[in-house]
């Protein structure tokens, strides 16, 4: 039987990197890797490890709206995300964490 706990991050950031191989539309083609390790690079920066986990998707079911990035358990998305948005995510995550 499996242990049920409260997730110990105040929130827990999904980026998509799941890579078609340009067989069809995914995230990777929205260069999303670069907006991982960018987030991360972010987060870190700020002190906010421990508090904000960063983590790797596969596909959520959005492809054609690629890069996907949702933000728990407050059920925040952003589709079309660039690594050059990245301080815009930054800025929705930064009241959660006040917050807490
Ligand atoms: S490939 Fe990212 S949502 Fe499907």
């Amino acid at each position: 039987m499996p242990d049920q706990n409260e997730s110990p991050y105040v929130t827990h950031v999904f980026v998509c990197t799941n890579d078609r191989g340009g067989a069809r539309k995914s995230c990777a083609d929205n260069n999303s890797p670069s907006v991982k390790s960018k987030l991360k690079e972010a987060v870190n920066g700020r002190g906010w490890k421990g508090k904000v986990r960063i983590s790797t998707s596969g596909c959520m079911g959005l492809c054609a709206k690629g890069s996907n990035v949702m933000i728990y358990p407050q059920k925040i998305w952003f589709s079309g995300v660039l690594p050059d948005d990245v301080e815009e995510i930054v800025s929705a995550i930064e009241p959660l964490v006040a917050e807490d």
